[in-house]
């Protein structure tokens, strides 16, 4: 199997936005937890690619693309996750969408019992970098994600930032052995994740990680 990575290009928009959806669970279908998929995918892939698209590398294997980093250089130069995500809701007008209401129902329930402890994104100018990565399950344990992972850490380095962080979930351990593996380490506390459930019906909980660069 030949295998690449590559700077990502706007060819290459449906194929992330398509992979995204598809494993942008801890590997699983996002539907799990978020049905409508046009705003997971605009909140995850395409506002990465529409800010920063030069910041976005994608993996390819035997000509098909199979993974991608997405990432933002500064995180302050961007709206706060919370404000990304409000934009969302309305520009998909998530709150008259069906397939959402439970979420949204759930959300509103956990983030109550949980006393607003919902962690949305780290902002801390040590960090200022921060990335989401994706292999579909055949590209996973082919080196690709070392590939991918050590375009972007070059590229963050030469745009000057000093470290990045990632937020990822304290269940998925393989991303946790990964991203340990490329320099990262846990910062502060899993928090749980306000309206996620597992597919076996458990609280998901976020984790920040960071690295100097
Ligand atoms: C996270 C991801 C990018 C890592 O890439 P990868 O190619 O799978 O990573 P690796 O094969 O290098 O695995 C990393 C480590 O996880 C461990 N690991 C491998 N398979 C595992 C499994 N099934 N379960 C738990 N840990 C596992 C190994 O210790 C491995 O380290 P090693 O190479 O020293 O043996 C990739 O698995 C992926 O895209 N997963 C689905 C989407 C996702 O979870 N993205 C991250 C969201 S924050």
């Amino acid at each position: 199997v030949a295998r690449s990575v590559r700077r990502y290009e706007p060819a290459d928009r449906r194929a992330v936005e398509e992979i995204c959806f598809q494993v942008g669970f801890m590997g699983e279908p996002a539907s799990v937890f978020w049905p409508h998929r046009k705003s997971f995918v605009d909140l995850w892939a395409g506002d990465y690619l529409d800010r920063e698209p030069e910041s976005a590398f994608v993996a390819i294997a035997d000509g098909a693309l199979v993974g991608y980093l997405v990432g933002c250089v500064d995180t302050a130069s961007w709206p706060d996750e919370n404000a990304r995500m409000m934009r969302v809701f309305m520009r998909h007008k998530l709150p008259f969408r069906p397939s959402m209401t439970s979420f949204l129902v759930r959300s509103t329930l956990d983030a109550i019992r949980d006393r607003g402890t919902a962690a949305g994104g780290l902002r801390d100018p040590r960090w200022p970098s921060h990335l989401h990565i994706n292999l579909v399950e055949m590209a996973r344990g082919t080196g690709l994600g070392s590939m991918l992972m050590t375009a972007w850490l070059e590229h963050a380095r030469t745009a000057g930032s000093p470290g990045c962080h990632l937020s990822t979930m304290a269940e998925n351990s393989r991303a946790l052995s990964f991203f340990a593996k490329h320099g990262f380490t846990v910062h502060g506390t899993a928090q749980p994740i306000p309206g996620v459930r597992t597919v076996k019906g458990g609280r998901v909980h976020q984790l920040f990680m960071v690295r100097t660069l």
